[in-house]
């Protein structure tokens, strides 16, 4: 069975910067190499599950202008649904400069222009598709409000949800409690639970409402670790030689909703995330390096 996934989420023109090192404040540093490429946290999230063979759609929106392009290019070859994506006349498609260095670390800025104008008439839209879609998937850039309405929109519908809490921001309890899956990172996590926790077991414990809650935190070359209000497990993750660290997370939450959606156990699902974010990380940019499902399989079965 073709897992079904719907992405409620952002599309941004990756402007990536490869130098030795990240420019000091006030300093002016010479590059290697500059890379416009398709990136946002929902299109890789959507690439990404399209290469591990889903049926994906994306609702978002871009601009009308020559970035706009460069997504329904990349959208086009991976065969992702764009019937419901709105090209919007008064705001432009979604930018983010982006700095790597020689470790494959990243800094990024995202000016997010469109993808912050989506309506909830554009998640009504798509309503019919989301009903029959095994998970649906949504992060933090486009507006909180559209967030939440695409959550709940799943819900009524008894869709499964995965919130990326990416980039770390503060949500209302009440916008978490509509997530079954909340996969926040280690910096995304203190700022949902307001820094109050000492460790990563507690925070993301006081992050769940409901037992039927899941908190899958992604802890980088560590791993990734699932907690709910009973138990926890910190799943390692595989060593690779890392090329460039951004778009890992995207990598791994288009893992998560895949394996769940084909019915994978939690502890399986982790590690097919893990093992999609692993060779993300080999390659330079976001979008374009996310994985085959055939490279995914090798490494799990080398693995095992
Ligand atoms: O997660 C990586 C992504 O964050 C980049 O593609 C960039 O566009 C920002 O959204």
């Amino acid at each position: 069975m073709t897992a079904k996934i719907v992405v409620v989420g952002s599309f941004n023109t990756d402007l990536t910067a490869y130098a030795e090192r990240m420019p000091r404040p006030g300093e002016t540093l010479s590059g290697k190499k500059f890379v416009t490429g398709p990136g946002g946290k929902g299109s890789n999230q959507a690439v990404a599950a399209a290469r591990l063979g889903a049926e994906v759609t994306f609702i978002g929106r871009v601009g009308n202008d020559v970035f706009a392009e460069i997504a329904y290019n990349i959208w086009r070859a991976e065969g992702i649904n764009t019937d419901y994506v709105i090209r919007d006349a008064d705001h432009s498609t979604g930018v983010a400069p982006i700095w790597v260095d020689d470790k494959g670390e990243n800094s990024i800025i995202v000016i997010l222009g469109a993808n912050l104008n989506m309506q909830k008439s554009d998640v009504d839209a798509a309503a019919k598709l989301i009903a029959e879609a095994d998970v649906l998937i949504t992060q933090l850039e486009i507006n909180y409000d559209m967030v939440a309405y695409a959550l709940q929109v799943a819900r009524q519908h008894g869709v499964r949800t995965i919130l990326n809490p990416a980039p770390a921001g503060k949500l209302p309890a009440e916008v978490i409690a509509l997530a079954d899956y909340i996969t926040p990172n280690e910096t995304e996590l203190e700022e949902l639970s307001n820094h109050v926790s000492s460790s990563v077991e507690e925070a993301a414990r006081s992050l769940l409402s409901s037992p039927d809650q899941t908190v899958v935190v992604t802890r980088g070359a560590d791993g990734a670790q699932w907690v709910r209000q009973q138990g926890s497990l910190l799943l390692p993750t595989f060593k690779v030689d890392v090329v460039d660290t951004t778009g890992a997370g995207d990598a791994f939450n288009g893992g998560l909703a895949v394996a769940l959606a084909e019915g994978k156990s939690l502890d399986e699902a982790i590690r097919f995330a893990n093992a999609t974010a692993a060779l993300c990380v080999t390659k330079p940019g976001t979008a374009p390096s996310m994985p085959q499902r055939a490279d995914v399989e090798a490494l799990l079965a080398r693995s095992s």
